[in-house]
């Protein structure tokens, strides 16, 4: 089997969703179940033996070595983080407990597992850390995109802590030969997100007739990719990949947030027309993030040459995808929007001022 870590949050459900309609090869998921998490997401595997969940946290060396040995994985992917930017100008210290300590607590304990293996199951073990193009910083507009050998200037606490666990992975290769992989990954929209990103925050914000809060002069431009894409390439990455190699993955597909809020207005006109109006009208500019970056863009020149990986979806067919999911399912959305989700949007946005 594989043993995923935070396979109940927003790629690590699809991926996780994915993975047992291609493949019968069981899942171990292992997930805090953080306000992120969300076994709603995983209900398609209710009664399905091929899906075994944990409940439990990274950071658990007695737990993660138990895991191991009962159920002798031959890979880990590795999702679980503290994902997001705003969130972690307010707290950070979560994110370098999880992203930091709980990344260093999995890789001594996939070694020691790992070094206890026969020969074929040593050759045969992957350690695939899932990280972020944000930690190559930000671009100016005329810079070439992120290729893997750009250098890391992560900027925010959410990337330096992402880039601190890459760089525990690549050392634990270089030191121990430990077999990892790294996918550095742009920013994904699709099902399952969960409302406090862009995409999902302004669909839930336009359908209850809310402000659409877009930081600065909404001219940040980031590089889309449907999350169906990305579980592909990680697929691919954990198939095919090289030991000890990176591999940035991105959708060649570089947007202003602007123009990402005015197409999910469009759509929503389209498919929900609100009689009050375009939703457009409530787009409304707020105080910028601090330490914004500008410009993120993926080269994915090199996965494509190695592994054949191209996304398959255009931001077009993704984006209609993503707004329907969110159409048919808006029990889902109703549901994660919690107090404690309330009680952050207040927290974000209450002190933003237009
Ligand atoms: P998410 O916040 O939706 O999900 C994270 C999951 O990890 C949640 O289910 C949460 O409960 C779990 N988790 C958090 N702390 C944990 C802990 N200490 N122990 C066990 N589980 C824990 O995040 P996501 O958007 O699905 O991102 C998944 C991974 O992909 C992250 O590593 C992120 O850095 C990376 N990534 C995300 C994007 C993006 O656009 N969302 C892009 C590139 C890379
Ligand atoms: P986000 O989804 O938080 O992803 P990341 O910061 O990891 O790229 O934000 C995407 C972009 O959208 C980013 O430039 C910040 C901007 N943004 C807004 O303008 N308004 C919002 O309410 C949010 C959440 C993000």
């Amino acid at each position: 089997m594989i043993f995923v870590t935070g396979g109940a949050g927003f790629i690590g459900a699809n991926f996780v969703l994915d993975w047992l309609r291609t493949s019968d090869e069981p899942v171990l998921n292992l997930d805090a179940l953080t306000y992120a998490g969300n076994l709603e997401n995983l209900a398609a595997l209710q009664g399905d033996s091929r899906h075994v969940f944990v409940q439990g946290d990274i950071c658990d060396r007695a737990l993660i070595d138990r895991l191991f040995a009962e159920h002798r994985p031959r890979a880990i992917v590795h999702f679980a983080a503290e994902s997001h930017v705003d969130r972690s100008i307010h707290s950070p210290a979560s994110f370098v407990r999880t992203n930091v300590d709980g990344t260093f607590t999995l890789l001594e304990a996939a070694r020691d597992y790992w070094s206890a293996l026969d020969g074929e199951g040593r050759a045969a073990f992957r350690f695939l850390h899932v990280s972020t193009d944000e930690v190559y910083g930000s671009l100016g507009p005329n810079d070439p995109p992120f290729a893997e050998t750009k250098a890391y200037e992560p900027n925010s606490p959410y990337s330096a802590s992402k880039a601190a666990s890459d760089h525990l992975v690549r050392a634990w290769y270089h030191t121990y030969g430990l077999p990892v992989l790294t996918t550095n990954c742009s920013n994904n929209y699709g099902p399952y997100q969960f409302p406090e990103k862009l995409i999902p925050l302004m669909i839930a914000n336009a359908l209850a007739g809310k402000a659409l809060p877009v930081y600065g002069d909404g001219r940040n431009v980031r590089d889309w990719l449907y999350v169906g894409d990305h579980c592909a390439a990680i697929r691919e990455v954990l198939a095919r990949g090289r030991v000890g190699e990176t591999y940035n993955v991105g959708g060649w597909n570089e947007m202003p947030n602007i123009d990402i809020v005015h197409t999910v207005c469009a759509l929503l006109d389209e498919l929900r027309p609100d009689a009050a109006g375009p939703h457009a009208r409530l787009i409304t500019y707020v105080a910028d993030r601090p330490g914004h970056d500008r410009r993120y863009a993926i080269d994915a020149r090199k996965i494509e040459r190695e592994l054949g990986w191209r996304p398959a979806e255009t931001f077009e067919t993704g984006i209609r995808k993503t707004i329907a999911w969110y159409l048919a399912n808006q029990d889902w959305v109703a549901h994660v929007q919690s107090g404690a989700y309330r009680e952050w949007l207040a927290r974000n946005y209450g002190e933003r001022r237009a």
